[in-house]
């Protein structure tokens, strides 16, 4: 049997399993995957362990170890290089670990799934944590129009966008948003876990929004998306879909095979209602 985990602290929250299990059923593998707490300061001896394994194809990694994953692992992959994070972990036929970060694709997969054009699109993405940093090559490899990012510390957005270096890229700081008329807003921020709001939504912010994304779930609307209704954006997702696909990313990268994912996001979504 295959065997695979999520690596995460907390972890008891992680619909991983679950997810892989449903994919595992529809692609006719059969496989273990179970979740894996490990201390803050303990991943990589723990992740070591589990990946020396010989049934253990790979793993999953989720907060707080995506850096520390990406540090233990040979990383081809362009998103998890941008990001300097990894989400995913496979073992190479030598014992060698290879890392990958799926949530970017995880994201645009979601987006196009849900007919969203990103195309010459102008895109507002606001925080710069490591769930933005995900994200951000595989937007511009999207054929964007414009990224621009935004972020409560202005700084780290700065470093971002001097790290990746794209004429695409820009970064505006939090009062001068409006200004920028995105067609899409996309809130990688932890604010909707505190009910919070990432940033002051006007009129003049969502005039020519189209679509607005929180990468948090919920079993109800967040207050972000309860606000951009408020000021009328037809479309507005949450991060549900985004964590199935990332996931059918992971799967696809461990057994070669792609599974479907439009009946599982709406599995999912009535397990966390
Ligand atoms: P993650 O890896 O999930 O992105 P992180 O690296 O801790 O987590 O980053 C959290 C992001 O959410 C940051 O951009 C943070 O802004 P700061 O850089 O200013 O801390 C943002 N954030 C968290 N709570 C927020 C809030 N209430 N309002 C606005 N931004 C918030």
């Amino acid at each position: 049997m295959k065997k695979f985990a999520v690596f995460g602290n907390p972890i008891e929250q992680s619909l991983s399993p679950t997810i892989h299990q449903m994919f595992a059923e529809q692609c006719e593998e059969v496989i273990s995957y179970e979740k894996i707490l490990a201390p803050v300061d303990g991943f990589v001896e723990k992740a070591s362990s589990f990946l020396a394994q010989p049934e253990v194809v790979g793993c999953n990694v989720t907060m707080p170890f995506k850096l520390d994953a990406f540090n233990m692992a040979n990383i081809d992959d362009q998103a998890a290089q941008d990001a300097q994070a990894a989400n995913t972990l496979m073992k190479c036929p030598d014992g060698s670990i290879k890392g990958f970060n799926t949530d970017g694709v995880g994201l645009v997969n979601d987006l196009l799934n849900n007919n969203v054009q990103l195309e010459n699109k102008r895109v507002l993405l606001i925080g710069a944590g490591g769930a933005a940093r995900g994200v951000i090559s595989p937007l511009l490899e999207a054929s964007v129009a414009q990224l621009i990012i935004t972020n409560r510390t202005l700084e780290k957005a700065q470093q971002i966008s001097a790290a990746v270096s794209n004429s695409n890229l820009d970064v505006v700081a939090l009062d001068d948003i409006a200004a920028i008329k995105p067609h899409i807003i996309i809130n990688s921020t932890a604010a909707s876990l505190h009910q919070e709001l990432p940033c002051h939504m006007s009129e003049a912010l969502l005039d020519e929004c189209e679509v607005v994304y929180d990468m948090v779930y919920k079993n109800s609307p967040t207050v972000f998306m309860q606000e951009a209704h408020k000021y009328g954006v037809k479309k507005r997702l949450d991060g549900l879909g985004m964590l199935v696909e990332q996931a059918a990313a992971a799967f696809s990268i461990w057994t070669g095979k792609q599974p479907k994912t439009n009946a599982i996001v709406n599995k999912v979504r009535e397990l966390i209602n």
